[in-house]
Order: structure tokens, then C-alpha cells, then sequence
């Protein structure tokens, strides 16, 4: 049976340059993996007066049973302010609840920030790592995926250049050999 890996997209925008490198990303996964986009533009705000069987909104739970359904999780985050976007903070929040059912914990994580800019969303990727470490997500630590000046990586057909496909496929092959391990 195949492992399904969610994907994440901290970018909400048509025409993001992080869903961009994130089809890439399913596009090179190999046979016996699949990919499931996981969506949050929708979730509301986690507010812990509503955390609670009663109240709690259609939306946090379907993105629960989501996560709860993946074996992996790849992140692609843009850097908004030296940080993650909020609706993926939001998301990242209202995984982790109720207190002692966080949707996330073992589940092996990627983090790729891609960016216009040359810093690479690093900020961004650090971040997200934070968060990750707490949340009990195992994280690939090497290769680093910093995606910087990806406007530049993209021809006019929208494809990657080879050097830049190769390097994504060897961040999937490490997170594989990594994520076998562990699942
Ligand atoms: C940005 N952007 C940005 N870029 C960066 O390298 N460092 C940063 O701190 C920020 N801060 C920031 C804040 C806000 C509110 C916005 C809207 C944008 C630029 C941002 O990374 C750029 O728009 C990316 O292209 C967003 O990724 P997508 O939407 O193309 O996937």
C-alpha cells in the first residue's frame, strides 16, 4: 500500500511560487508514495473558548482527520516578516489540539522555504523548525531546502531548470531514506 505524504502550502495566493515547487515536489515523488494536499485558507482561528467537543468547527476538525491521515508531511513556506504565514501558524495550532491529541506528533516532517528573495526564507524555515521540534515532528536536517530567487529557477514554460530538479529530487530521496526509517 502506498504511504501518502500531506502537503502544505503556506502561501494562500493563485500563482504561488511555493505551490509551484510543491507540484514539483509531487511530480518527482517515486511509485509507492502518495501526495495529499492539505488545505487551511478555510480554518478558523484556534480559540481555545470553542476547543471543545461542542463547539469545535467543522473546519478544525476535517483538517484533523487530514493530518491524522498522512503518514509524512512536506512544508513548502513562504517568509512573511521573518516568519511563517499566519494561516499556517493557524494550522500548525489547531493540529496540535485538543491538549493530548496533537494530530501531528511522530509524523516525519520536510521544511522547504522558497522565496523571490536571496535569503531564501530562511527566517521562515527556522521558524517553522521551532514549532516542528515542539510539535514532535522528526525533521530532515540535510539536505536544507532553501529555495531563494525561485522567480529565476523558472522558465517560461513554468518548468525547473535540471540543476534545480535535481537538487529537489535529491531533498525527496534524503527525506525518503529518512522517513523509512522512522515509519
Ligand atoms: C513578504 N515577503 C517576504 N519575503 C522575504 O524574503 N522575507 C520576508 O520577511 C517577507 N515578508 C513578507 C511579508 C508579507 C506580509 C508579504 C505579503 C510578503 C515576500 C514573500 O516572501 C513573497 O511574496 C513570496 O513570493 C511569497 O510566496 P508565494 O506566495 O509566491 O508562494
Amino acid at each position: 500500500m502506498s504511504k501518502k505524504i500531506g502537503i502544505l502550502v503556506g502561501s494562500l495566493r493563485e500563482g504561488s511560487y511555493n505551490r509551484i515547487v510543491a507540484n514539483k515536489f509531487v511530480e518527482l515523488l517515486p511509485e509507492g508514495y502518495e501526495a495529499k494536499f492539505i488545505e487551511f485558507g478555510d480554518v478558523e482561528y484556534f480559540n481555545e473558548d470553542i476547543d471543545t467537543p461542542e463547539k469545535t468547527p467543522a473546519s478544525w476538525t476535517r483538517l484533523r482527520e487530514e493530518i491524522q491521515s498522512v503518514d509524512g508531511v512536506f512544508f513548502f513556506t513562504p517568509e512573511y516578516n521573518r516568519s511563517v504565514p499566519a494561516a499556517l501558524k493557524n494550522a500548525l495550532d489547531v493540529g496540535s489540539r485538543p491538549y493530548g491529541q496533537n494530530s501531528w506528533a511522530k509524523k516525519p516532517a520536510l521544511v522547504v522555504s522558497v522565496s523571490m528573495g536571496a535569503i531564501a526564507g530562511f527566517g521562515a524555515n527556522h521558524h517553522l523548525r521551532q514549532t516542528l521540534a515542539f510539535l514532535d515532528m522528526p525533521t530532515l536536517q540535510q539536505p536544507e531546502a532553501y529555495i531563494g530567487s525561485v522567480h529565476e529557477l523558472i522558465d517560461e514554460n513554468g518548468e525547473f531548470n535540471e540543476g534545480t530538479t535535481g537538487f529537489f529530487q535529491t531533498i525527496i530521496d534524503s527525506y525518503l531514506d529518512f522517513f523509512n526509517k522512522l515509519v
